[in-house]
């Protein structure tokens, strides 16, 4: 009898719920959501491996801006390139982001860091790390230099690597960049470079990997939280904490090492992010409120290494994989880049910048490549009225650039590999097209990438470097494939080889 009685009380609470979920006409139209699994099997049901493209399945049903379930949660997810601007220009989108349940294991249960942190701490934490960054140089002209050493010890692994490849392939994948990406940035973070072979390094960046597949929509806890703690072997819950423990101990091991030098040092003065970091905790030591604290460290650098590693190096593998399949593009950008080095020899990112046609490339790289698609939701921190809908506070957000990217009635022929889109008929910059492309890549508002400038001139002079010193050929019967890439929390192509030759 009670058995009944619950029973029919349970389901009376899921008809409640479904009515009310579903009942609310003052959010944005979308799918049907139901009790415990929101809309995640029409989702499913639209792309099971790409989330992007069941959403913008959706856009086309619902339009520009879509309610739908996130498990138990709402989401709305915007499509077009004004409501995505208007949306988050909005200070109550830039505050929080969702606070996914794997933010509380790595962040120690605490709001830390850049990444997944919200609110005034955001604010201090993200100002604080620009400020201090911009003071050993970060975004300043006198990286160029970085930028071209980086450069060239990426030419001279490739040439090595080159050398050891009885048949002269070249295996592309993100790993192969990252390490160079990161250096630039270790410069100014830590004060110094990895060593190209560091065996820890690489097994962090091999955590990193997991790390992210973690955050994607790969593993189910991200959509149902309460899965980790009824069926926590089923979706290897502990061995994610092991693994955020594993990337922590790294961090751990970079801080002591530089406590360690620091302390062999006779001037007191800091020479890096790490060490003035750890000043201020020393001076705001007993400071309840304080930002400063050995965790917030740990986490900063881990959210820099998070943001940095596999961006920008997932745009270089697309860049070649366009490259091999369009070498007659991939010709021209080498001549425009020598035709300008006769007269200024070796060119910094400013300059490379100049150039329209491989800035042009630049841009269709970024829009067929299209790495992050679906950017880290963000959450309402208050009620918001937009457009004529007042979305609820702590609705997830969210902005699909798929969509804009390949929005027929703009692009005309998205799906072709076509630089010269971006050009007018002077063979200049097109500054409207291209404002489609860098000013969302990136993302929007406030709580825009940190590290935008970094990661664009790295491409920049990464891709030169690697277009004037080597021609890239497919492999026959190897062809890389455009529309199979690895989805995670950024996409990228599957490992492909290509042949190399030396210029
Ligand atoms: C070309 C390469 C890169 C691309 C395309 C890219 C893209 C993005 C995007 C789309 C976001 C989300 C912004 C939003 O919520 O609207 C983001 C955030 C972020 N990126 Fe990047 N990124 C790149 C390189 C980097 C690099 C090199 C770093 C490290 C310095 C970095 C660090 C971060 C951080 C810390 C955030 C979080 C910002 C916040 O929430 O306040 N990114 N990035």
């Amino acid at each position: 009898m009670i058995l009944q009685f619950l029973l029919i009380l349970t389901i009376c609470a899921l008809v409640v719920n479904f009515l009310k979920v579903n009942g609310n006409r003052r959010l944005p139209p979308g799918p049907i959501r139901i009790p415990v699994l929101g809309s995640v099997l029409t989702l499913y049901r639209l792309n099971p491996t790409y989330p992007h493209l069941a959403l913008a399945k959706l856009a086309q049903a619902y339009g520009d801006i879509v309610t739908f379930g996130f498990g138990m949660q709402t989401a709305v997810a915007v499509s077009s390139y004004e409501a995505m601007k208007d949306l988050f220009k909005l200070q109550d989108t830039n505050l929080s982001r969702h606070q996914f349940s794997f933010v509380s294991d790595r962040n120690y249960g605490q709001n830390l860091g850049i990444i997944f942190s919200h609110g005034q701490k955001w604010v201090e934490v993200r100002a604080f790390t620009k400020k201090t960054l911009k003071q050993f140089g970060f975004g300043k002209f006198k990286m160029d230099q970085s930028f071209t050493n980086a450069a060239n010890q990426l030419v001279d692994a490739i040439k090595s690597e080159m050398l050891d490849s009885h048949d002269r392939t070249f295996a592309v994948k993100n790993s192969k960049f990252a390490i160079h990406v990161l250096n630039v940035l270790w410069g100014i973070v830590g004060g110094y470079k990895f060593d190209l072979n560091d065996e820890n390094l690489r097994r962090n960046m091999e955590c990193v990997d997991e790390i992210l597949k973690i955050i994607g929509n790969e593993n189910p806890y991200t959509v149902f939280p309460f899965l980790k703690t009824w069926f926590p072997n089923q979706v290897n819950y502990p061995e994610h904490l092991k693994i955020h423990d594993e990337v922590h101990g790294f961090t751990e091991f970079l801080i002591n090492d530089a406590i360690e030098k620091r302390g062999e040092r006779l001037d007191t003065e800091p020479t890096s992010f790490i060490e003035l970091f750890l000043d201020k905790i020393d001076e705001c030591h007993g400071d309840p409120g304080t930002i400063f604290t050995h965790q917030q460290l740990v986490i900063i650098l881990e959210d820099l290494m998070l943001g940095s590693l596999e961006t920008t190096a997932a745009l270089l593998s697309w860049s070649i994989l366009f490259m091999v399949l369009h070498t007659d593009k991939q010709n021209k950008i080498r001549q425009e880049i020598l035709k300008k080095m006769e007269s200024r020899g070796e060119l910094t990112a400013t300059e490379l910048k100049g150039l329209p046609y491989l800035k042009a490339t630049i841009l269709e790289v970024m829009r067929m490549g299209n790495i992050a698609p679906l950017p880290s939701p963000r959450s309402a921190s208050k009620d918001l009225k937009f457009r004529d809908y007042v979305i609820p506070k702590n609705t997830i957000l969210l902005y699909n650039l798929y969509p804009i990217y390949n929005e027929k009635s703009y692009w005309i022929d998205p799906e072709v590999f076509r630089p010269e889109r971006f050009l007018n008929e002077n063979g200049e910059i097109d500054q409207s097209r291209s404002e489609r492309i860098l000013g969302t890549v990136f993302g929007v508002g406030p709580r825009i990438c940190f590290g935008e400038n970094i990661g664009l001139d790295a491409f920049f002079t990464f891709f030169a470097a690697m277009i004037t010193n080597f021609k890239f050929d497919v492999v026959p019967g190897k062809e890389p494939r455009v529309d199979n890439p690895r989805a995670g929390m950024s996409i990228a192509p599957q490992e492909f080889p290509v042949k190399i030759r030396s210029r």
